[in-house]
């Protein structure tokens, strides 16, 4: 048997979990409730992937910062008769975005071998740094900022002044934002949502060259289930928001200065990767509602192929309800 006959792309059925997720929870589209955004999502989530054949393990559930649904960590994913695998969710990155009627937010799902995703327990926020396949090699998270913004730039062939660095808009991201406003270059603030920020620096039709600041742990071990398949670089440091927070970083071996690779947030390349546009964004459109189908917009990647979907889908909400669907897509009042 070939290979690719053996080899099965579990992306290409998450990605049923991402549709169904920004399906669900679109209808709260700009209504103001993040809880409801992320109930529908969680649920319509929940309830595809465990269709999918697999053994997934939940270790990226999300939610335990904000005490939002959740899909938990340690939970059994899957019909339970495929291949094991560490699963990570963000049923809606940019929850917020979307109770506020704002673009950029999209569902997300990741799976990689067993064992294979960093755990980021009570860690809830890293130092974060992000680029695509063209500087993979030359960034590093311990050097200052202008070395990094200098190094993507030549290896850009561009100048400092045209390199565009995509970060959380967040005080704690102020004084890196204040070194790259020196440097001349430019600075896309994203409000929410960093897992496609840093998604559009390893993109071909890339609209940033490079991601700094501090956001999410289990955002950033998504984040590097996509950068893996993408080809690009990434590396994180520990961003501590107190001493209790570093007390309980140091009971794991973890300083300020851990510096944790590519290949420390997520081994191998066994690495699967979907998302969902929920709002419109720079990589993604978002949910549309027309009718009696609902249109999405996704992708679908692969580690080891390096296979790169991008999936239109056009679905009928009825029909799927006929076929036994439980999942509620319907306007809510
Ligand atoms: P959720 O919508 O999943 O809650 O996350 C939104 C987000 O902006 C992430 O993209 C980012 O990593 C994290 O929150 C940053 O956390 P905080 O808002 O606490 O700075």
């Amino acid at each position: 048997m070939s290979l690719f006959a053996s080899d099965k792309n579990l992306a290409l059925e998450l990605v049923r979990g991402t549709e169904a997720a920004v399906m669900a929870s679109g209808r709260w589209f700009g209504r103001g409730s993040k809880n409801d955004v992320d109930r529908a999502a969680v649920e319509a989530m929940r309830y595809m992937l465990n269709s999918v054949s697999m053994k997934g393990t939940v270790v990226i559930g999300e939610g335990e910062k904000d005490e939002a649904p959740m899909l938990f960590n340690g939970e059994e994913l899957g019909l339970g008769d495929g291949p094991e695998v560490d699963i990570a969710v963000d049923p809606i990155d940019g929850t917020r975005l979307m109770a506020c009627g704002l673009g950029g937010a999209i569902s997300v799902v990741a799976a990689a071998d067993r064992n294979s995703m960093f755990s980021p327990q009570d860690l809830f926020y890293l130092d974060k740094i992000v680029t695509g396949p063209e500087a993979a090699d030359f960034i590093d998270i311990e050097a200052p900022v202008h070395v990094n913004l200098r190094r993507v730039a030549k290896a850009k062939n561009k100048d400092v002044e045209d390199v565009t660095v995509v970060m959380l808009d967040r005080p704690r991201n102020d004084a890196i934002r204040e070194e790259v406003c020196k440097l001349g270059a430019r600075i896309r603030l994203i409000p929410d949502g960093d897992v496609s920020g840093a998604l559009t620096t390893c993109w071909t039709d890339a609209t940033a060259d490079l991601l700094l600041g501090s956001g999410g742990s289990p955002e950033a071990v998504i984040t590097a289930c996509a950068v893996k398949c993408l080809g690009g670089n990434m590396q994180c440091r520990p961003y501590f928001r107190n001493e209790e927070d570093e007390e309980k970083a140091k009971a794991r071996g973890l300083t300020r200065h851990s510096v944790l690779e590519l290949e420390d947030l997520v081994k191998g390349d066994n690495v699967f990767f979907a998302a969902t546009g929920a709002s419109d964004g720079d990589m993604l459109r978002g949910v549309r509602y027309k009718g009696k189908h609902i249109h999405t917009s996704s992708i679908c990647m692969r580690g080891k192929s390096g296979t790169v979907r991008h999936i239109s889908a056009v679905h009928s909400p009825k029909k799927l309800s006929e076929l036994g669907s439980a999942i509620d897509y319907s306007p809510k009042h």
